[in-house]
């Protein structure tokens, strides 16, 4: 079997998530077309509307009219959406209104303190579970504060900053490698009173202008499974257009060119300060690398097919510093070992990542997911290069990026 084909993909989530957020705060009419259709965005989109935010569509278009936030009548479901959770947050605190967050039952057990505690010093009144979800916050008059982020979070320093834009006085985040820098390149776009200087940004009262005729580039992240079962079945070739390759989300790319795979960026500028192309990806032979600190927050999301690479490349992969990966939508590390050791794999757990011995042939496995889409989607592409294949306890959770996933996985096959 191999892939082949050229094809475009949904909105990125976390662009998607921004623009809606962004979009509700300007004080005009926005239009957004390519938004991302998965269950997170809902979670954002619905979470606004709750807040009395108008949003329509209108055919590929997506209409919002920002401006007055209202109290919302019921608790804010943010499923199973951290980025949902952590960005309003920082919003609602700075709007003053008071609401309650709930979400499902893995976001109910994932951290919030981090964006809790900077948040409470900012004068946020506030009551957790524990630093948990749920979580109600007061109306309360927010001051700035300088914030020093011990880890590198792109969801930490955007909820700061949120919040920063309605306080009293300046408010900065400084974080120790880059995270995914979304929100204060939009926040620039739209006129913010916002400045960066290395890995500072710093914040102060503004207003936005509305987002006119936003289209979402396709989502890197999601593009990284179809680029694996590129790179690992024979005779491959796909080409992906209208991406985001913003460099603090490539990192994927960057590290398995290193390895050995075949890649090409094809027709690239930039939009709305974002920087767009195609990627084309051909079959390739792998061989192992060392992955550690300064390469993990670009690659975050992607570990999981990092490592189904290196059960394939030729030598010892190690990937260190990445004891975050415990705190996504499942302990990613544990579901990633389990599984692959399940599959025959040589990988080795460690408390902040792990170690795989390549190349191993996979066998097929029954897979737990953990309900976590990126464990669902990456488990698919090994169970393309297995022996049996592989059988999902929950393939419905790929909706939560990518409702379409298996769809197009199937056009692509020939
Ligand atoms: C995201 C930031 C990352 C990433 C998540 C989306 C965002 O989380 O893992 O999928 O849109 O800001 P952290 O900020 O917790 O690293």
């Amino acid at each position: 079997m191999s892939i082949r084909g050229t094809f475009t993909l949904p909105g990125d989530k976390s662009l998607s998530h921004r623009a809606l957020i962004f979009a509700a705060m300007s004080n005009g009419e926005s239009q957004i077309s390519n938004l991302s259709d998965g269950n997170d965005v809902v979670s954002t989109r619905d979470c606004l509307v709750h807040c009395g935010i108008k949003i329509f569509d209108d055919g590929q278009t997506t209409l919002i009219r920002g401006g007055s936030f209202t109290d919302p009548s019921t608790d804010l479901n943010c499923g199973n959406s951290g980025t949902t959770t952590r960005l309003l947050l920082g919003l609602l605190a700075g709007k003053g209104i008071n609401a309650r967050f709930i979400g499902d039952q893995s976001l109910s057990s994932r951290p919030m303190d981090r964006v809790l505690n900077p948040l409470a010093k900012m004068g946020l009144k506030l009551k957790s579970n524990d630093g948990r979800l749920p979580i109600s916050i007061f109306k309360s008059d927010l001051k700035g504060i300088k914030h020093n982020s011990l880890i590198p979070s792109a969801q930490i320093k955007s909820a700061i900053l949120l919040a920063g834009i309605e306080a009293t006085g300046k408010t900065s985040t400084t974080e120790s490698i880059l995270s995914r820098n979304h929100t204060e390149i939009m926040l620039k776009k739209l006129g913010a009173t916002i400045s960066t200087n290395n890995l500072t940004n710093t914040i102060s009262k503004s207003s936005l202008s509305s987002l006119i005729n936003f289209k979402v580039p396709g989502d890197p992240s999601t593009s990284s499974f179809f680029a694996t079962a590129a790179i690992l079945l024979p005779n491959s070739s796909i080409t992906i257009d209208n991406i985001l390759l913003n460099p603090t989300r490539i990192g994927f790319y960057r590290i398995i060119n290193k390895m050995g795979a075949k890649l090409d960026y094809l027709n690239e500028k930039f939009s709305f300060g974002e920087k767009l192309g195609s990627i084309k990806v051909v079959s390739s032979k792998l061989n192992n690398i060392n992955i550690s600190k300064n390469d993990i927050p670009g690659l975050i999301d992607e570990l999981p097919l990092i490592a189904l690479l290196a059960t394939q490349a030729t030598g010892v992969t190690e990937v260190r510093d990445a004891s975050e990966l415990r705190f996504k939508e499942c302990d990613r590390i544990k579901a990633i070992c389990k599984n692959l050791i399940n599959m025959g794999a040589n990988i080795k757990e460690l408390d902040d990542g792990f170690i795989v011995k390549g190349p191993t042939r996979l066998k097929g496995a029954k897979i737990k997911t953990y309900d976590d889409h990126r464990i669902a989607m990456t488990f698919s592409i090994a169970g393309l290069i297995s022996n049996q294949g592989i059988e999902l306890d929950n393939p419905d959770c790929v909706a939560i990026s990518f409702p379409n996933f298996f769809q197009l996985l199937e056009r692509l096959k020939k």
